[in-house]
């Protein structure tokens, strides 16, 4: 069975791409290589012994989405990663996000409602949840209004996938997830953030290989256990193997709802200080930090009610956060070392 994997060369979709293969799945790769290089492909080829197919294409371009369905018409589930993630860009440059997060899906599900029937994922992200008043957070947690403009092309993305779902033979499943951290044991695939990293563990990891002079922690003073914000950090293969379950739910009719929504997390919250110690224990390096003030827009404490996704997709995060820590730690040291 051929499924499209959008923004296969990316963090998130390149590890999706090697368990799908695992499963027999026959993977059509579309990326634009924004944010990603075409090394990834060989990463996933080692790894799996089978290369995927690539289209190097960027979906805002609707008449190259268009040719690429008309020449990949036995497509029946689609995983759709493509898209910008940085929060702060987004909110330098609203319509950069909103074309490329928003133009991209449109064109995809303009060909995908012409299928008699067919199976979409959608990467969507705990943002829409704001902060939550009650924690562990769960799926009908309210959305509230969003924090940056990337926040509110996945709130967006969400409500046009659900109007696009009722009227078309698009079946969805949206996926939030809470936060993606990690590396292949293979150590052939994991996270390459261009320029400075934004999120938390690029930046231990390059600090501790003295690519960055320390990590800013960004705020001590809020209501957690050490007044450092609270996080749920997920593993990238366990997160990869609830994109195979939900797909695998969509494409043998199990889905009860035309849309679902599962939260992808571990159930437990870490705080930037506890995520600190745990790299500096699965490391054995010491990780120079300075406490500064808060970031503008960041949350308090998020972390996920995994409930659904445990009992509907029988899918539960595995790794620890000490395992995530430490393939991204072996991660960081390989793509230093060659
Ligand atoms: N942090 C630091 N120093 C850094 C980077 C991060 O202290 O240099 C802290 C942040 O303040 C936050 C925690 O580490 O408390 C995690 O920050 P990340 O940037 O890694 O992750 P966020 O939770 O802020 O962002 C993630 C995704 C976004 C998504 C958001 C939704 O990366 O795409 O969750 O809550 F929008």
């Amino acid at each position: 069975m051929k499924v499209l994997v959008t923004g296969g060369l990316g963090f998130i979709g390149s590890h999706t791409v090697v368990e799908l293969q695992a499963q027999g799945y026959e993977v059509v790769i579309i990326d634009n290589l924004s944010n990603s290089t075409l090394d990834v492909l060989n990463g996933i080829e080692k790894i799996s012994g089978k290369a995927p197919l690539f289209e190097n294409l960027d979906l805002r371009n609707k008449s190259e989405v268009q040719r690429f369905f008309s020449q990949y018409s036995d497509i029946e589930g689609v995983i759709h990663f493509a898209a910008s993630k940085a929060v702060g860009e987004s909110v330098e440059n609203p319509l950069l996000y909103y074309e490329n997060n928003l133009s991209a899906l449109i064109y995809l599900l303009q060909e995908l409602q012409k299928k008699t029937e067919v199976s979409f994922i959608f990467s969507s992200s705990c943002t829409v949840y704001g902060q939550a008043e009650k924690m562990p957070i769960m799926e009908d947690a309210p959305i509230q209004e969003a924090f940056s403009p990337y926040g509110n092309t996945k709130q967006i993305g969400e409500e046009i996938i659900s109007d696009v779902a009722k009227v078309s033979g698009i079946n969805a499943v949206l996926l939030r997830y809470f936060n993606p951290i990690g590396a292949h044991e293979t150590n052939f695939l994991g996270e390459l953030p261009i320029g400075v990293p934004q999120n938390l563990v690029p930046f231990i990891t390059q600090t501790a290989m003295g690519l960055r002079q320390k990590l800013a922690v960004f705020g001590d003073d809020y209501d957690t256990i050490d007044g450092t914000c609270v996080r749920d950090y997920i593993h990238v293969v366990d997160l990869a193997q609830a994109h195979v379950l939900a797909l695998k739910r969509l494409l043998s009719k199990q889905q009860t709802e035309k849309v679902e929504v599962f939260n992808v997390g571990t159930g437990k919250g870490s705080s930037v200080l506890e995520v600190i110690q745990a790299f500096e224990r699965v490391s054995g390096k010491q990780l120079p930090y300075q406490i500064v003030g808060r970031r503008e827009g960041d949350i308090t404490t998020a972390y996920a009610n995994t409930d659904k996704a445990n009992d509907v997709l029988g899918w539960k995060a595995l790794k620890t956060l000490d395992e995530a820590l430490l393939s991204a730690w072996n991660w960081e040291q390989k793509i230093r070392s060659v």
